[in-house]
């Protein structure tokens, strides 16, 4: 007996990125979309940024309209980003930040540093019937700022954890990899429910599905680019097969 399996929510950000350095129509990210889905994602996350760089509404709402698991919207804590999810009405929201002042030197958001501005935000998309998670650092007052927030899940910042498996540096991946048990550890037992994702690859994705309390991971960059080399399937295929294995070490 095993624990359930880590759900794989595929970021598409970057199909529209690749799109929009064309103009025009291809490669359309809600055809990578449910590509993603027929080879193993539980769900699909993507990122409409303020300056539209990749994802536009138009392919939200497409999303929204086409997909037949759950809509991760990634969006700043904006007016304009809630009228948005309002209107789309996706399954889940995760808050991030895309100022330099939202967000700590690490990445997450910088929910110590005063973001009471949040807790409405966050209330009123919970109003709506979505789920709302706060892309943070993991660190364990951060957990109690967020459950002190009003949210229900968190959405731990790999990103550190990552850049340690790119410089090879075993000591980094170990403390970074316990910065992440610890975090989660505190995360669940404070009752949020914990996710992660940023840089995560096949190499790395292993220890971090592996972690018990970690119930889903959001990967984009590498699975897209990978899809030049293996193709998209074949990517989620791999990457499904590599976190399955990493939680094939949590007992039941
Ligand atoms: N989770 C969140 C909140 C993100 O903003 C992103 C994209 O930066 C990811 C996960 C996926 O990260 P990556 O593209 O590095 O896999």
């Amino acid at each position: 007996m095993t624990a359930p399996p880590v759900r794989l929510g595929v970021n598409i950000d970057h199909v529209a990125t690749v799109r929009n350095a064309r103009g025009g129509f291809h490669p359309d990210p809600i055809r990578a979309a449910n590509m993603a889905v027929l080879a193993g994602a539980d769900g699909i996350t993507a990122h409409l940024r303020e300056d539209r760089r990749h994802i536009r509404e138009q392919d939200m709402e497409r999303l929204r309209r086409n997909l037949f698991v759950p809509l991760n919207f990634e969006m700043a804590a904006t007016a304009e980003m809630v009228e948005i999810a309002k209107r789309i009405r996706p399954n889940a929201c995760c808050l991030v930040p895309e100022k330099r002042e939202e967000r700590t030197t690490e990445g997450g958001l910088d929910i110590i540093g005063g973001h009471a501005h949040l807790r409405p935000i966050i209330q009123e998309l919970k109003g709506e019937g979505i789920r709302v998670s706060l892309f943070v650092e993991p660190e364990v007052e951060v957990m109690d700022a967020a459950c002190e927030l009003g949210a229900p899940v968190v959405e731990l910042h790999t990103g550190t954890y990552s850049e340690a498996w790119a410089e090879g540096d075993e000591a980094r991946i170990a403390h970074e990899l316990s910065r992440l048990r610890r975090a989660a550890e505190h995360g669940a037992g404070i009752g949020l429910e914990i996710h992660a994702g940023h840089g995560l690859t096949l190499d790395n994705v292993g220890p971090v599905a592996a972690l018990p309390q970690v119930v889903e991971l959001n990967i984009g960059h590498f699975l897209i680019g990978e899809a030049i080399f293996m193709g998209l399937d074949e990517a989620v295929r791999v990457m499904r097969a590599a976190m399955d294995q990493g939680r094939a070490q949590v007992p039941a």
